[in-house]
């Protein structure tokens, strides 16, 4: 048995529009865990600035971001949505995170190859610790469970280290091991255009994703445009092996559909793609297009979303602040 009780804490970048992998791969898991547990979804606007945002765009895109949520079905009275930057005590706790982690641990982090790219001199520092700011994230709450997609599973494992390094150097059991939920059907949303590549925000092409506002036109001709290969659909899950377009689209139909890839196969083994693709378009829609209606409709009301997370800033304050006290105390500073 842990000491500590369950709380679920996980948060998205405010960068852009979310798309189809954030939803099958995170948010339909956060929605469901809020029936049964006390969960805390933050909008990590801090963590969007390690690489450059445009101000205006920043700002509109955390409001986007907490509409987005919303309409998903967080809902704002029963779980704590809160834009990161609004709570002081993720950036006091990352600062002794800092202290905590070390340089090698941050030079295996693999998504800061890919962001930094060739010239990491040029990188930010911001976006270097940003594991470590993570990490302060899901601690400051004293979090035990984080529903995440795949790519997320190796800052959750730093997250668990410095939570354990922070223990053992204070010689204390303050912090829990943070577990990284990723379940589902679709954890790992392939892009559209090459199986290979996760969908992302940041592809430059808009036909690798689809976008959570997309309208069913776009829909339709993203999937239709879909890559896949020449061979008819297996019926058995092991017949996916080496074929990374027709696993991707068969995930996604699971997790959309709410079943699993087996299912579908069933359904659409040794037929063509189109078959699938047809009957995907509309399910996608079909899920999609209230989500995109909603999120219209909480757009037309910055005020409301504004106190949605002035809201939500002062509750997750409340649990915060007295954890990141007791973290100041431990470690040595004096506190008043
Ligand atoms: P972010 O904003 O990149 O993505 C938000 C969530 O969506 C998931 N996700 C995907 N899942 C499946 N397939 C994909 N193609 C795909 N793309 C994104 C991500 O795994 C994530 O769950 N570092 C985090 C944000 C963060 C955070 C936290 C998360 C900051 N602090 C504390 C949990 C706890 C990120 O950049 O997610």
């Amino acid at each position: 048995m842990s000491i500590f009780s369950p709380r679920v804490f996980s948060g998205m970048q405010p960068t852009g529009n979310l798309h189809l992998g954030n939803y099958l791969g995170a948010m339909l898991n956060w929605v469901k865990m809020q029936e049964s547990n006390e969960c805390i979804y933050c909008v990590v606007d801090m963590h969007a600035i390690t690489l450059w945002q445009e101000p205006k765009a920043l700002h509109q895109a955390i409001r986007d971001v907490t509409a987005a949520y919303v309409a998903c079905g967080v809902d704002p009275k029963r779980s704590i949505i809160f834009n990161q930057s609004q709570v002081a005590e993720h950036a006091e706790l990352a600062w002794i995170f800092n202290c905590v982690a070390r340089l090698g641990w941050l030079n295996r982090m693999t998504q800061f190859k890919d962001k930094a790219g060739k010239d990491k001199e040029a990188a930010s520092v911001g976006l270097y610790v940003y594991p470590n700011l993570m990490a302060a994230d899901i601690l400051a709450y004293k979090a035990t469970h984080v529903p995440v997609g795949e790519d997320q599973k190796q800052h959750l494992e730093l997250a668990r280290d410095i939570a354990q390094k922070f223990n053992v150097d204070f010689e204390v059991e303050f912090f829990p091991q943070p577990e990284p939920m990723i379940t589902g059907p679709a954890t790992r949303v392939m892009s559209l255009r090459d199986g290979t590549k996760k969908m992302s925000k940041s592809d430059p092409s808009d036909l690798s994703r689809i976008n959570i506002t997309d309208g069913a036109d776009d829909i339709a001709k993203k999937i239709r445009k879909a890559k896949t290969d020449m061979d008819a659909l297996p019926s058995e899950i092991a017949g996916l092996k080496g074929r990374p377009e027709a696993e991707n689209l068969v995930g996604i139909y699971a997790a959309l559909g709410g079943t699993t890839a087996q299912a579908v196969l069933s359904q659409f083994g040794g037929g063509q793609f189109s078959g699938l693709k047809n009957a995907l378009a509309d399910l996608a829609v079909a899920k999609l297009a209230p989500i995109a209606d909603e999120i219209a409709k909480l757009k037309a009301d910055p005020a409301h979303i504004d106190a949605i997370l002035a809201d939500g800033a002062q509750r997750a304050r409340a649990i915060a602040a007295p954890i990141v006290k007791e973290a100041r105390k431990i470690v040595g500073f004096v506190v008043s």
